[in-house]
């Protein structure tokens, strides 16, 4: 099989090369699948850059997420059959012809659906949800702050938490997006790139405050958002965007993590307000049935129209890092997605 394996950290250009490998076997709880295109995902970025803490040593073959086709069963999985078009999670390993994954991380898709709109559901919408439905249960009327909601995660934050009748404000940087963001149908879109995100929330709540934040971002966006919390707010944290352009190991790094914050808990208790974390991968290896229980609702709700995710870019394989570049630049709008 083909595989665009990650070499080097450094530059999309050369970080990664084409290599063939064996196909890999399954096991028992496993499926085989071939693959017609993976997803981008920020991690990859991070990945590159030797930010990414999960990342295996290299060489290694990342990605999350694969559309394709069953090509082997393994004997405990019961609810696919060879040759069914699917989605799938992957821990690491998608960039690749031929991709093994637990059963449990693969689901089912209709033929009409778009490799980058299958894509965008196995990981970012599959995130969203987790942090959205399932941890938080957002409610009708509550004041919803969603970072970088241009993106590919911040585009399923801002269609479920409309989905809940939330209110949004929603950050991103450059007119394009805010334009995107509108169309959304985010009720505040704030330029971070040009206006402080505090002082908009300030003036564009009614109490300045907000109920939930989504950051992804991370350092100080962290801090100030804190800050904007009423009681009974919630934050969740699910990235460190804001780490990608640090040089490893610097000041600049160092300062970037105690930007966040330090929170003791009976700061939280006083004030009535919940810090929480996700990391998808974590709930991959521990929780299984959770990371299904998402993805079959993720892939229910862009069936009922619900979830519309929006692809910002289809690349071929040999165009890699041309879609990797566009998403670490800050230029992409939802999902990238690289053929085969
Ligand atoms: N914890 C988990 O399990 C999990 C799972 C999936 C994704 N994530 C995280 O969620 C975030 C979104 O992931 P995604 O794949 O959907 O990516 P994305 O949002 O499509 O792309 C990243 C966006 O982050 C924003 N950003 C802010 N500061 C940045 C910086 N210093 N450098 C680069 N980008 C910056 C940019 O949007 P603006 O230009 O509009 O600011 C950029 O477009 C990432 O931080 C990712 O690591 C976490």
């Amino acid at each position: 099989m083909k595989a665009a394996v990650l070499v080097q950290h450094g530059e999309a250009a050369t970080a990664f090369r084409l290599q063939e490998h064996p196909i890999p076997t399954h096991q028992a709880d496993e499926v085989l699948i071939a693959v017609d295109a993976f997803g981008l995902n920020f991690a990859d970025v991070m990945a590159m850059r030797g930010k990414y803490q999960d990342c295996p040593p290299l060489p290694a073959v990342v990605g999350y997420e694969v559309v394709g086709r069953v090509m082997a069963i393994g004997s405990e999985v019961t609810h696919l059959v060879v040759g069914q078009r699917v989605v799938a999670f992957t821990r690491f390993g998608a960039y690749a012809t031929e991709v093994v994954t637990k059963g449990k991380a693969v689901v089912a898709i209709p033929d009409h659906f778009s490799n980058g709109v299958a894509a965008a559901l196995a990981t970012q919408y599959c995130t969203a949800y987790y942090a959205a439905a399932y941890l938080l249960q957002l409610r009708p009327g509550e004041k919803v702050l969603i970072h970088a909601a241009a993106g590919g995660v911040g585009t399923a934050l801002v269609q479920l938490a409309k989905w809940r009748g939330c209110t949004i404000f929603g950050t991103a940087s450059g007119r394009e997006k805010i334009h995107y963001l509108l169309q959304q149908g985010v009720d505040f879109p704030i330029d971070y790139s040009q206006r402080n995100f505090v002082e908009a929330i300030q003036t564009l709540s009614s109490n300045g405050k907000v109920d939930v934040i989504f950051d992804s971002i991370g350092g100080n966006s962290v801090r100030k958002g804190m800050e904007l919390l009423q009681a009974g707010g919630k934050m969740v944290c699910y990235g460190a965007a804001v780490l990608a352009q640090t040089p490893t190991i610097s000041v600049k790094m160092l300062s970037e993590g105690l930007g966040f914050g330090l929170y003791h808990p009976a700061q939280l208790m006083m004030r009535s307000i919940a810090l929480l974390g996700v990391n998808m991968l974590r709930i991959a290896d521990e929780q299984p049935d959770v990371l299904q229980h998402c993805l079959e609702n993720c892939v229910r709700l862009a069936e009922e129209g619900v979830f519309r995710p929006t692809v910002g870019g289809v690349f071929h394989y040999q165009d890699l890092p041309a879609a990797i570049a566009l998403l670490e630049n800050r230029q992409s709008i939802g999902k990238i997605v690289v053929e085969w």
